[in-house]
């Protein structure tokens, strides 16, 4: 097609069947709120008008994908359809070891169950709260690696998803390489924004894991959705494939693990591959007591089909740079408002810096949770906070460590809502500039040991 560039970006699929969504009032909307302790998470989904809590397993399936499911082979051992999803990861991963499992954190549990344990250090460029609450679990400890100015909101760089080489280097001699069980490699980076990380940084990983003899992992979910980052930002990728892109990260690694519910388009789905033959036969070890045969996982024949049938379309050029500038809209948009918005804008999810657009409430008093309060109420959204709810720690004092940033994640599901859906997001955030000042923070009321934010309940402070 010839220059798009001031042409609508329209979606590159036709919708062949619908899901009605509801329309609530503001009214049964605080109400709904109130009832589930002011954590979203517990929301009825249907109470939901635009849901952006996540990208993950909540995107729409082709017709091809569909057609695949009908095709499923649900035979216990070797089916057809493990054979396809093999045949198309090893391709993919090079690796020759492939694992299937439910979903992205069975593959943590296994892979890190097995590395980690007391005494033991994972490093990374930042651990997803699943891949951390994994570790953490085993007695190991996870340390994130970013460079300091990664966690500016506003500083305008083209892999902020990066680690920090130099820091590496300094916490594997600090820590002793026998101590390391692990460097992961988390692309692109979504704690810290959703932000891509380039193919010079993996490289210069790998080579300190050289160096070193330590383990490279990539946590590849959003293995695609990075390539389209280093096709347009990195020098010497302009005429290599997407898919080409992820195979030569993906050839860098010891170990891949991924949440399929992301790039593999599927709903429910998850894969860890290795090259080392031992530490393979463990894990497909344990894959059998706690997932399934090693030829399902935790997997029906119809999943594994759409899985291998998502992992070839997601590298499509046109669904590509849809999914990529089509969540740049959002948050384009939403920066010529003034909002504060975590700059540039990553794959996935448009993250908003909640201490800076309510600034009048404390960290101690959870802003993030704020507005994702207030957006929900607004406009029917649902979204998650990424700040001192999700990753904040208490001292010996009980007193709140915050976390760094106080974001709140609106996650863009994978070709589920269509460009006025998404103009309708914009237009609530009007009436959060318009009455920001008289919002309030919020007091934790209860929350378990372990991801808290998924259960945590709130009070609403006057
Ligand atoms: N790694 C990363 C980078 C992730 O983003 C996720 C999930 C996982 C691992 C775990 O995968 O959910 O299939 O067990 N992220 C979701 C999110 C939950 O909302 O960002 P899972």
């Amino acid at each position: 097609m010839k220059n798009t560039k001031m042409r609508t970006l329209a979606e590159p699929f036709r919708i062949k069947m619908v899901e009605p969504v509801r329309i609530t009032t503001e009214e049964y909307r605080r109400e709904a709120l109130e009832k589930c302790g002011y954590n979203p998470f517990l929301l009825h989904s249907e109470d939901v008008f635009i849901d952006l809590l996540t990208d993950s397993g909540t995107g729409a399936m082709s017709d091809r994908q569909w057609a695949g499911m009908m095709m499923g082979d649900e035979s216990y051992a070797g089916a057809k359809s493990w054979q396809h999803l093999e045949a198309v990861v090893k391709g993919l991963t090079g690796m020759p070891h492939i694992l299937p499992t439910h979903q992205g954190r069975a593959a943590e549990r296994i892979l890190y169950g097995i590395l980690g344990g007391k005494g033991k250090v994972f490093l990374s460029n930042t651990h997803f709260d699943t891949t951390r609450a994994n570790i953490e679990f085993t007695g190991a400890t996870a340390i994130d690696v970013m460079p300091e100015h990664a966690t500016d909101p506003e500083i305008d760089l083209p892999f902020k998803g990066n680690i920090d080489t130099t820091k590496l280097q300094e916490l594997i001699l600090q820590h002793g390489s026998t101590n390391i069980a692990a460097i992961i490699m988390t692309v692109t980076n979504n704690s810290s924004g959703g932000q891509p990380v380039s193919m010079r940084n993996v490289k210069d990983v790998r080579n300190i894991c050289d160096q070193h003899k330590i383990m490279l992992v990539i946590d590849g979910c959003r293995i695609a959705e990075n390539s389209y980052f280093v096709k347009h930002r990195e020098a010497g990728y302009e005429h290599t494939s997407y898919e080409d892109i992820a195979k030569q990260m993906l050839r860098l690694a010891d170990a891949f693990v991924m949440s399929a519910k992301k790039d593999g388009l599927v709903n429910m789905g998850g894969l860890l591959t290795l090259k080392d033959d031992a530490l393979s036969q463990q894990c497909t070890n344990l894959l059998i007591i706690s997932e399934g045969f090693a030829t399902y996982g935790g997997l029906s024949g119809r999943d594994m089909e759409a899985m291998a049938i998502g992992l070839k379309e997601v590298f499509d050029p046109d669904y590509l740079h849809y999914r990529i500038r089509s969540t740049a809209y959002l948050g384009e948009h939403l920066k010529a408002k003034g909002i504060p918005v975590v700059w540039p804008i990553g794959g996935h999810a448009v993250y908003i810096d909640a201490k800076k657009l309510y600034h009048h409430i404390p960290v101690e008093e959870y802003p993030g949770q704020a507005l994702v309060c207030d957006l929900y109420t607004q406009g029917g959204i649902r979204c998650v906070e990424v700040g001192s709810v999700m990753f904040g720690k208490y001292d010996a004092n009980k007193k709140l460590l915050p976390a760094k940033n106080e974001l709140v994640r609106l996650a863009i599901p994978r070709r589920v809502y269509t460009q006025s859906h998404i103009d309708y997001v914009i237009d609530v955030f009007d009436d959060i500039l318009e009455m920001r000042e008289q919002k309030r923070g919020f007091k934790i009321s209860y929350e378990p040991p372990f991801l808290r934010h998924f259960t945590a309940q709130f009070e609403k402070l006057t």
